[in-house]
């Protein structure tokens, strides 16, 4: 099976239970919500939309919207929520819209599931009309601390897909022509209360997934992370989950 299959798989088990575990999706499209034009967002695609948790406040401002997800699951629980709208089983790599007919473009944590963020944003660009905006968080390199340094200490493997680094994405926007870029960063901690609600929760979200396959964590190495992790224990008893996300947004220069 493709790796685009199993993601589209695993996110469509996420749907039903997505909502408990959405803290970080919700973060950030408070971050997002908040770099969107002021004026009507015209026809809007959500790109990756999951479960549709903010469809109804961009389908207010829009004329028309469009939500597009990889994952079947996702999309069979966004149109029992709003039967009325739009949506559109679909590759965010192969977007099937056809160029100069988008106004907005909004993607809230999809853009890390795109193998090659370049061409992927230059033919979200095709998309749009002149002066037509794109608004989009992605996750970070050093995101996942300080589990993820356990995970490799203790199984000798990364255990999640990488990240690329503030540097490269600044370089790939970099090469996208005829488009203003403005981008800031946000650090964002979860917090829990033990190590396994932590990855529970990551699996609830679908983000465990992996490109290259690793064996299940084995009880022992558990323990391991778990005793590691309570070092980083607050005075509320929380355990810290670090995330380095991007916010930016790209506004097609008009011709
Ligand atoms: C972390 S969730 C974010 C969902 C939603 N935007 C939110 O804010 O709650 C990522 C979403 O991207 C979707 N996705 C992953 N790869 C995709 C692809 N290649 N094309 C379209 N959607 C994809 C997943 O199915 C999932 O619904």
């Amino acid at each position: 099976m493709s790796h685009k299959l199993m993601i589209a798989e695993r996110f469509s088990r996420a749907a039903t239970s997505y909502a408990q575990h959405n803290e970080l999706q919700r973060h950030c499209a408070v971050a997002l919500l908040a770099r969107l034009p002021h004026r009507d967002l015209g026809t809007t695609l959500d790109i990756g939309c999951g479960p549709a948790v903010n469809s109804d406040v961009l389908h207010a401002r829009a004329s028309q919207y469009l939500g597009i997800d990889i994952a079947p699951g996702m999309l069979h629980y966004a149109q029992q929520q709003w039967p009325h709208l739009q949506w559109i089983c679909g590759d965010l790599e192969q977007l099937p819209i056809a160029a100069n007919t988008v106004d907005t473009i909004y993607a809230n944590l999809a853009l890390q599931w795109a193998e090659d963020i370049t061409t992927t944003l230059a033919q979200w660009l095709d998309c749009l009309r002149p002066a037509g905006v794109i608004v989009a968080t992605t996750v970070l390199q050093g995101s996942l601390q300080p589990l993820s340094q356990y995970l490799l200490k203790f199984t000798g493997h990364r255990r999640h897909n990488q990240f690329l680094g503030r540097q490269d994405l600044v370089q790939r926007l970099n090469t996208l022509k005829g488009v203003e870029i403005s981008i800031d960063y946000h650090s964002i901690t979860i917090h829990y209360p033990s190590v396994r609600t932590m990855l529970h929760d990551l699996k609830g979200i679908g983000a465990s997934y992996q490109y290259q396959q690793r064996p299940p964590l084995a009880k022992q190495q558990l323990l391991r992370v778990e005793s590691a992790m309570e070092w980083h224990r607050d005075a509320l008893g929380r355990l810290p989950l670090d995330w380095q996300i991007a916010v930016f947004k790209l506004t097609k220069v008009q011709s």
